[in-house]
């Protein structure tokens, strides 16, 4: 529960296997039927990191201190069928919020980002990095070592009892 978006990051780099072993721990996510469809791309580096954060859209004023950008993907050859048309995005956002706690409990500090973009804007980071056409990019984080002192955006929650409800009503056996 300690967990804040990071957007101010220090200057020393991230070892690669720290970055390997967030992966690792985060691949105890579970999927459907195990296929586990889900992929991060690791970008390592400051040079790397500011390439692929050009072609995303939310990191202005906070970009260029990033060390590494893990960019998610779902893999489209694991499903099969019209009716599985969205597991993708469950299972590769269900992989991205794992690979962001185990970040964090490595003592890393990252901020999740969309990838809210245009069919060319998506090709065209394909194009830079080498993604396969074959996995749909679900988002990214950048990533990097905490700062001594560093201030984060407290971001105001609803009430837990805002985001449930306790369904009453007697619900009929399926026919279907
Ligand atoms: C899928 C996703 C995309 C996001 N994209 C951005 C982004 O592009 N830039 C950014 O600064 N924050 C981004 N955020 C961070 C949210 O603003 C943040 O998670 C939210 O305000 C709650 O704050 P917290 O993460 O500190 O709890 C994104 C979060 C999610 C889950």
């Amino acid at each position: 529960m300690g967990r804040f978006s990071m957007r101010q990051f220090a200057k020393k780099a991230v070892d690669k296997e720290l970055l390997f072993k967030a992966v690792e721990l985060a691949s105890k996510t579970p999927s459907v039927c195990n296929r586990q469809c889900y992929h991060a791309h690791i970008f390592s580096g400051k040079e790397q990191s500011k390439a692929v954060l050009s072609y995303q859209l939310g990191n202005r004023g906070f970009g260029d201190q990033v060390d590494s950008v893990l960019v998610v993907s779902a893999d489209l050859s694991c499903f099969f069928s019209a009716s599985e048309r969205n597991k993708a995005w469950i299972d590769g956002g269900l992989f991205a919020m794992s690979l962001m706690y185990s970040l964090h409990s490595l003592g890393l500090g990252c901020c999740p980002l969309n990838w809210s973009v245009s069919p060319e804007r998506d090709q065209a980071l394909k194009n830079a990095t080498g993604i396969s056409n074959s996995h749909s990019i679900i988002m990214m984080t950048a990533c990097g070592h905490l700062k001594d002192e560093f201030t984060v955006a407290k971001s105001k929650r609803k009430p837990g009892g805002e985001l449930c409800t306790i369904v009453n009503n007697k619900v009929a056996f399926s026919k279907i």
